[in-house]
């Protein structure tokens, strides 16, 4: 077929054969007419395509469409249509083009009108363009998940941060506390160190003391029978002067007056009985040093009422109480308690004397005693509403001789004995104090001594 084939008119050819697309007019498949651009687009020279049947170009869809159209009659309305598709050239290479396909009637006969446009390089654009996007996609898609995975493993991070924190705090607390344990020990163990040193040292001052103090004492006994005896033959005599020459009894006068015998006899049983005294008060202090050093023997450990043991020594010492203070008891069900009842009366008696002797001098004050009990342990609590003690030397009235009293009304020995006797009965013994108020002495003590509890000393 050449271009001057039926039906066009061949001045049209030239024309035809300038436009860049393709314009090709067939029927039923033939191809009656193509231009230049149809066939370079295609590759078939206008001959084979004459040959060829037209819709072998095209892929089978768009050809079961087309050829639905052409069914239509001459009088029906022409539809336009417009396909996109890959026509495969006489090479092999694929092409797109956009294909419009209408009816036309050209010098009488039915034709179809196809006008093909090459596409190739928009849909490359358009390929790259969706490649593009779908690299962008899948790159955006990419960061997310490694963003998501990052937040997820930030998440974790957190957390982990935030039960490490927790188990510090927890470390810290428990720490803390261990702290606090250890630095009581400390204290504790610096204590019964103290206690200890001070006991062998009061032990060997005691020993020393002990025997002269018993002669002493023994001795002074004597000499106030002694006198006694000898005052009773002085009067004897004294009966008789009367009898005597008034020389002989000028003379005794005489000597008497210089004696000045009268005092001598009033005043010899004073200094007598203000010696035993003396003797007797360091007697006291030798028997507070070998308890202090615990070398009381004479002790039976048994389940005793303390209540009972606080009543008896509020007795004895009411003496010292009752000037100064009125007591208050507030004593709790409490069970027997396994000890060595009289040490434990030793402590009671040092602090109520000590709680007395807050109390300054003009006013009545408040003794309050009070028990309870609480699981294995007891306590008691022994509180007054005196002087206090000044928070500098609240540390130090455990220690063996400190003391604030005067001379002669305190040796400092009380509450370092009391310590010992608490330790020895595995309790504890606190004081709180505010200076002014008053001050709170409070002791807790096992009811049952752990399995074997030390035979006293
Ligand atoms: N209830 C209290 N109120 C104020 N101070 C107190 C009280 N108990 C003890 N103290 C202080 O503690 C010191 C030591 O008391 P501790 O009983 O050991 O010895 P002391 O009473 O001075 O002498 P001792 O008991 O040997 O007669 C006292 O001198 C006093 O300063
Ligand atoms: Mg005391």
């Amino acid at each position: 077929m050449d271009n001057q084939a039926y039906p066009l008119p061949s001045s049209l050819f030239p024309l035809a054969n300038a436009l860049s697309n393709g314009i090709a007019l067939h029927r039923d498949g033939q191809v009656l007419f193509a231009n230049k651009a149809f066939s370079q687009l295609t590759g078939y020279a206008p001959d084979d395509l004459a040959k060829l049947d037209f819709w072998a170009l095209f892929p089978p869809e768009v050809q079961a469409e087309a050829r639905q159209r052409e069914r239509l009659g001459p009088d029906d309305e022409p539809v336009p249509a417009r396909y996109e598709a890959l026509v495969q050239t006489r090479q092999g290479e694929a092409r797109w083009v956009e294909l419009s396909l209408s009816q036309q009637a050209v010098q009488g006969i039915a034709t179809t009108l196809c006008i093909l446009v090459d596409i190739t390089d928009r849909k490359r654009a358009e390929e790259a363009l969706r490649r593009v996007h779908t690299d962008l996609e899948a790159q955006v898609e990419n960061r997310t998940a490694e963003l998501q995975q990052a937040k997820a493993s930030l998440e974790d991070d957190i957390a982990r941060r935030e039960g490490a924190e927790l188990e510090l705090l927890k470390r810290y607390a428990e720490l803390t506390e261990l702290n606090c344990l250890l630095h009581e020990t400390q204290q504790q163990l610096v204590q019964s160190e103290k206690l200890a040193s001070i006991g062998q040292l009061a032990a060997g001052v005691a020993h020393e003391i002990n025997n002269p103090i018993g002669y002493v004492s023994s001795n002074i006994r004597s000499l106030q029978d002694y006198i006694t005896r000898l005052f009773q033959v002085l009067d004897v005599y004294q009966a008789t002067e009367a009898a005597l020459p008034d020389a002989a009894r000028a003379r005794i006068d005489k000597i008497k007056h210089e004696a000045d015998f009268d005092y001598l006899r009033d005043d010899i049983h004073e200094l007598i009985r203000e010696s035993a005294e003396g003797t007797e008060r360091v007697r006291k202090i030798v028997q507070d040093l070998r308890d202090f050093s615990r070398s009381d023997t004479a002790q039976q450990w048994q389940a005793a009422d303390l209540h009972m043991g606080l009543d008896s020594t509020l007795n004895i010492a009411s003496n010292e109480i009752k000037y100064r203070a009125d007591v208050v008891r507030e004593y709790g069900a409490i069970p027997l308690v396994e000890c060595l009842p009289s040490q434990l009366n030793q402590v009671f008696m040092n602090l109520f004397v000590n709680a007395a002797q807050s109390i300054p001098d003009g006013r009545r004050g408040t003794l309050s005693v009070r028990t309870g009990h609480a699981g294995e342990q007891v306590w008691i609590e022994v509180e007054d509403d005196g002087c206090g003690i000044p928070s500098e030397t609240l540390d130090r009235i455990f220690d063996p001789f400190f003391t604030t009293k005067p001379v002669g009304k305190g040796t400092g020995l009380g509450l370092s004995l009391s310590y010992g006797i608490i330790q020895k009965h595995h309790g504890k013994i606190t004081a709180s104090s505010t200076p002014g108020s008053g001050t709170l002495f409070r002791i807790t003590l096992p009811v049952h001594q752990p399995a074997e509890p030390g035979t006293p000393e």
